[in-house]
């Protein structure tokens, strides 16, 4: 059941499919296809041969991780609801995939669309919810199509809606689009949206899993996440386990972008390096030019820098190394790149997707990305860079939500890995990647 499929037929080494396995492969309108390629037979075994806790307990261990980038354990999130006494649960599937570079879950929506309905149909089961929501991002259109039409079809079939497969087990889902903002895809303002309100992260606790969508126990599972839910009930714990790192099994879908020979999506075993990741799936950087960082997960994640290459991906060793594996986006920047530019961009990404609520985020992104500015254009003062560390420690401890928890990370990598580059356009009037505009030399 394992596909080995290779990424570019003869010109790279096999990359390690599972939640990809039928993208490319199968025509995603057509639930036949899907069926004949394993569709809703992990489904059907979970809901013939399995209890709900039997489910809980196998997907706990598999170790999956959530991919949404915490990498919280999915069958314990799973077990918080299912202890639930609570007449009314829901399952939702967060596909309002924002992070700057990361079109992961793009690819499985419109490539596989019917493992995620299967999927959330499983979870239902497991912690005993009959309703589940789909929140897929504004801009993906035709993900919401894909979807759609799976919806209806899994409906004809009987896959959806009630007594499936002969059971007592009802479920049925509803397809909610964002509309460009970045925060929605934060748990607790996506539930607050799909409700009708203004997408603004609520206070946790208490955590979706007691006090979720109206109110009620609800599991918010990222579309990787659940993208590896049938394989792993299919083949077993075990055999999921074969892959990956014994903390973080399985496979990482990661989107490679920036000056690398070949980007695109790749489905790799967890634990492998991101030098191996540029040498052997991105063939080399480009122009032979030297590789100076990579950034992971989007706008949240870590600046990593030439010493950090070899250490295997996976959530703890990333952890263990002080910086964060987060969504699967990887942005490789060479030589050419001048941090102090690329921080500017992301810190202006943040101050216009910050919601507002409250102040350390609101003021903290808009002051961090004035010093920014600053130091780009040769303004900056050496005390600049004290003031950017207080902000983003300020920002990480009093900010509500993700975001402004998150939105200093690229600062302190900045200053940890790369200050001189930094001191150099404040002191030196110089950038020394020939970027910024430094007006001394305009
Ligand atoms: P988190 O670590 O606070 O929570 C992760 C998950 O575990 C959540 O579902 C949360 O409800 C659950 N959880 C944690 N502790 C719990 C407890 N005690 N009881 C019950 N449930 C609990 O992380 P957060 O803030 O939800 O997400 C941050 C991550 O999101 C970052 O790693 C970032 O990279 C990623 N992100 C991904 C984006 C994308 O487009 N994929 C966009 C923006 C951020
Ligand atoms: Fe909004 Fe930022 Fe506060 Fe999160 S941290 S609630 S995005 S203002």
């Amino acid at each position: 059941r394992i596909a080995w499929v290779a990424a570019r037929k003869g010109t790279l080494p096999a990359e390690q499919r599972i939640v990809l396995r039928r993208v490319g492969l199968i025509n995603p309108d057509d639930i036949e296809e899907y069926i004949l390629h394993d569709g809703y037979s992990a489904l059907g075994k979970v809901l013939t041969e399995m209890t709900p806790t039997e489910v809980i307990e196998e997907i706990k261990k598999s170790g999956l991780r959530g991919r949404g980038g915490a990498g919280f354990p999915t069958g314990v999130k799973w077990s918080f609801v299912a202890r639930e006494k609570s007449e009314k649960k829901f399952i939702i599937c967060n596909a309002d995939e924002s992070e700057p570079g990361t079109f992961k879950d793009r690819i499985i929506l419109e490539g596989d669309p019917h493992s995620i309905i299967e999927a959330m149909a499983i979870a239902g089961y497991a912690v005993g919810a009959d309703e589940g929501y789909i929140y897929v991002r504004g801009e993906y259109l035709l993900a919401q199509e894909r979807l759609r039409r799976a919806i209806e079809q899994a409906r004809e079939m009987g896959f959806l809606g009630k007594n499936i497969f002969g059971t007592n087990f009802n479920f049925d889902i509803h397809i909610h689009t964002g509309a460009g903002a970045y925060i929605c895809g934060e748990e607790t303002a996506l539930i607050e949206s799909i409700e009708g309100k203004r997408g603004q992260p609520r206070s946790r606790p208490p955590f979706p899993t007691t006090h979720g969508l109206w109110g009620k126990p609800t599991v918010v599972n990222n579309v990787e996440t659940l993208a590896n839910v049938p394989p792993i009930l299919l083949n077993g714990a075990d055999w999921y386990r074969r892959f990956g790192t014994p903390s973080s099994p399985g496979t990482k879908v990661y989107t490679i972008l920036g000056n690398v020979n070949v980007t695109g999506v790749i489905e790799v075993p967890m634990g492998i390096t991101l030098r191996e990741v540029i040498n052997i799936y991105a063939k080399g950087m480009k122009g032979g030019a030297a590789f100076k960082l990579a950034q992971t997960g989007g706008s949240s994640g870590s600046l990593i820098p030439a010493s950090l290459q070899d250490t295997p991906m996976d959530f703890d060793s990333y952890a263990k190394a002080g910086v964060a594996l987060g969504s699967g986006a990887l942005l490789i920047c060479d030589e050419n790149t001048c941090v102090v530019d690329l921080v500017k961009v992301l810190m202006n990404f943040f101050r216009k997707e910050s919601c507002g609520k409250c102040n350390p985020c609101r003021i903290g992104t808009q002051r961090a990305y004035e010093i920014m500015c600053a130091i780009a254009e040769g303004r900056g003062k050496i005390e600049d860079l004290d003031h950017l560390l207080w902000l983003s420690d300020n920002m990480y401890l009093l900010s509500n939500c993700g975001l402004g928890q998150t939105a200093g990370t690229p600062i302190k990598d900045m200053l940890k890995h790369f200050r001189a580059e930094v001191e150099a356009h404040i002191t030196l009037q110089v950038c020394p990647a020939g970027v910024c505009k430094i007006k001394a030399f305009a």
